[in-house]
């Protein structure tokens, strides 16, 4: 019997954590051993803020890329309360920046130097609005008193959408989205709204988390939630619909940070991120619509080329080792130490 395989145009890493110095060389390969390109969030610390930052930190990243890769970083703008709209103009006007960052203050990790208040960036996103410069949110409110899995939703009511209100033509995504009402609002939009899907929203839910045991290596910021928000995702992701494309949210942190008292928030998937992806699509029937979603809609959004290069999958039972080695410890990989199904072929 021969081997299915799957060839796809190369995809893209809509929202991805590389870190910095070791770390970063560190699980670099896991990334560009697929993704050709990939939206580096900016949540150092501190945060990558000016034309300047993105600029080093884009160095450092390809001084440590593997010698035969060929690989793009796009670099993005940490917003904070006193972001400078001229800074954020020149930065993407030279290609320093394709798009700026909400955090919201304390809404995740590396994120206290966010925005306290939506209105403290009005003049930023008025000018990104005109620039066409996308805006990419991590949409939860930080408000202590709103339980974390209500904080997608109240994101959406309170900020997401007087914001869309105001500068109707600002390009926003969702990034990671966790919850059917995330879906629905984005499908509900007629223009410039998209969201980027990860590959553990799509498969794990609350339950795995904390139903037979507390699971720190899935702990993420936005808390995986029910199983029908896990439906609705896969449903969106796999329907062809051009608005959500792929983001890994890959967030490499030491294992010793993960099991902890206090687990850091942060999932692994860059190890097998497509290999991932390529299982959701399968077990939702929808294989055809997988291109789509890791290699066409982002760069449409985007407004950048497609890539030219493939790669392709076969369907062979494999072992997916179970960590990634790290400067001084190892990070866990989502599924790590499980056989996976799909494997990219080299
Ligand atoms: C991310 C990280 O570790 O930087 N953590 C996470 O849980 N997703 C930050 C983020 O994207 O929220
Ligand atoms: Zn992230």
């Amino acid at each position: 019997m021969t081997e299915q395989s799957l060839t796809l145009r190369q995809p893209d890493d809509w929202h991805l954590h590389l870190r910095d110095d070791g770390v970063m060389a560190a699980v670099l390969p896991d990334t560009c051993r697929v993704f050709a390109r990939a939206i580096i969030m900016p949540n150092l610390t501190p945060p990558v803020r000016t034309a300047a930052d993105a600029l080093a930190y884009r160095a450092r990243i390809m001084a440590a890329l593997p010698q035969t890769a060929t690989f793009e970083p796009l670099m993005t703008c940490y917003l904070t309360d006193t972001a400078d709209p001229d800074e954020i103009e020149r930065g993407y006007a030279s290609g320093a920046f394709v798009a700026a960052k909400l955090y919201p203050a304390g809404a995740t990790t590396n994120s206290d130097a966010g925005v306290t208040d939506i209105a403290h960036v009005h003049g930023v996103l008025e000018r990104m609005e005109r620039l066409g410069m996308p805006l990419l949110v991590h949409g939860e409110v930080a408000d202590p008193d709103v339980d974390i899995f209500d904080r997608e939703a109240l994101f959406i009511e309170r900020v997401l959408a007087p914001t869309r209100r105001r500068f109707p033509a600002l390009k926003i995504v969702m990034e990671h989205v966790s919850t059917a009402e995330a879906v629905a609002y984005v499908k509900a939009a007629e223009s410039h709204l998209a969201a980027t899907v990860t590959a553990h929203h799509l498969m794990v839910t609350r339950n795995d988390l904390l139903g037979s045991g507390i699971r720190p290596h899935l702990f993420c910021m936005p808390v995986v939630k029910r199983s029908s928000d896990r439906q609705a995702l896969i449903a969106a992701a796999t329907s062809g619909d051009s608005r959500f494309f792929l983001g890994t949210d890959s967030a490499p942190h030491p294992l010793r940070d993960k099991e902890a008292a206090i687990g850091r928030a942060g999932v692994y998937t860059a190890a097998a991120a497509l290999e991932l992806y390529a299982e959701v699509f399968e077990e939702a029937g929808a294989l055809s619509a997988l291109e789509g979603f890791a290699s066409v809609n982002g760069p449409r959004f985007y407004g950048l080329p497609v890539n030219q290069k493939t790669v392709s999958l076969v369907r062979r039972d494999w072992h997916h080792p179970e960590t990634t080695p790290l400067p001084g410890g190892v990070v866990h990989r989502f599924r790590g130490g499980e056989t996976l199904r799909w494997q990219v072929s080299v």
